[in-house]
């Protein structure tokens, strides 16, 4: 496994891969579900590119860039032991580095839901993986639904761009309780920590009733938000959305490929999670 920070050296090494090549953008501090994400790109590729960055143009200025977990040692270990040939740990400077300027905006798709409550968050997503993919060059990339509107952000960006790269999604890898994996539980004590399986609790009711014929969008919401308004310990809810999964827009009836979304404050984390009606 070759570990490279420049992006020359990293676009040289992809341009000489054998192909299909795959490629796992992360920001690193792995778990399980990144390493599903690894494992799916292992299978179906001839060669394996991972990326770690953690993108300080997706944080918005209150958010957790500086406290974001980092331990490039053990995520290189992790990354070797499935099989990644080429990782690819650029600094900051070498993404962004002086003077740069131009971004990629996907309009209201990134405006809703997450990017209501993180101005500027699909931006810096969006930027930063289109600059991945040009370094990289992929044939394939790999993104969890556990981050629904993130895929839906960058499959829009490769559609709207014309990038010729097929984008892989990978299902939500939960604990034993229903909890999403995420870098984030981390920050959860104890005690949230035992409270935290409510989201994907509530996210189940919304699919039984779906399963047993309700189509009724706003009923579909209201239900899901009194579940997650019986878990004191939650402090706001900041979305519960049943939406049209490629364009996010709400649905009084529900049609379609269908996501349903919440985020959630409970102590230092924004919970969030979804899951898809088809
Ligand atoms: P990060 O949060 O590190 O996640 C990297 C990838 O792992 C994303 O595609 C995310 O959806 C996926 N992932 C995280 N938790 C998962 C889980 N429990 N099950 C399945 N997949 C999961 O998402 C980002 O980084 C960044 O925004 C990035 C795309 C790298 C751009 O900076």
């Amino acid at each position: 496994m070759q570990v490279l920070q420049n992006r020359r050296q990293m676009a040289a090494a992809c341009r000489s891969a054998k192909r299909p090549l795959g490629l796992v953008p992360t920001m690193g501090a792995l778990h399980e579900g990144h390493i599903a994400l690894v494992k799916e790109a292992r299978k179906n590729n001839s060669t394996l590119a991972a990326t770690i960055f953690v993108n300080p143009s997706q944080f918005g200025p209150q958010e957790d860039l500086s406290a974001y977990p980092r331990n490039l040692e053990r995520d290189s270990a992790l990354l070797k032991e499935e099989g990644v040939d080429l990782v690819f740990t650029p600094g900051v400077e070498e993404i962004y580095p002086p003077g740069f300027n131009t971004w990629v905006d996907v309009g209201g798709l990134g405006d809703r839901l997450e990017g209501e409550h993180r101005p500027g968050h699909f931006r810096g997503v969006a930027t930063v993986v289109a600059k991945l993919f040009n370094i990289v060059g992929p044939d394939r990339a790999y993104f969890g639904q556990k981050d629904g509107q993130q895929s839906a952000v960058i499959r829009k960006m490769v559609r709207d761009l014309d990038l010729d790269v097929e984008v892989v999604m990978v299902p939500t890898v939960r604990d034993s309780d229903g909890l999403a994996l995420s870098s984030r539980n981390a920050y959860l004590t104890e005690e949230q920590r035992r409270a935290a399986p409510v989201v994907y609790r509530a996210l189940q009711l919304a699919q039984r009733l779906w399963q047993e014929g309700i189509t009724d969008g706003s009923r579909i919401r209201s239900e899901t938000r009194l579940v997650l308004e019986s878990e004191g310990l939650i402090e706001r809810i900041d979305y519960v959305s049943v939406a049209n999964a490629e364009t996010l827009e709400e649905l009084d009836i529900v049609e379609g490929r269908v996501m349903v979304s919440v985020a959630v404050q409970l102590g230092k984390p924004r919970l969030i999670d979804n899951i898809i009606l088809e």
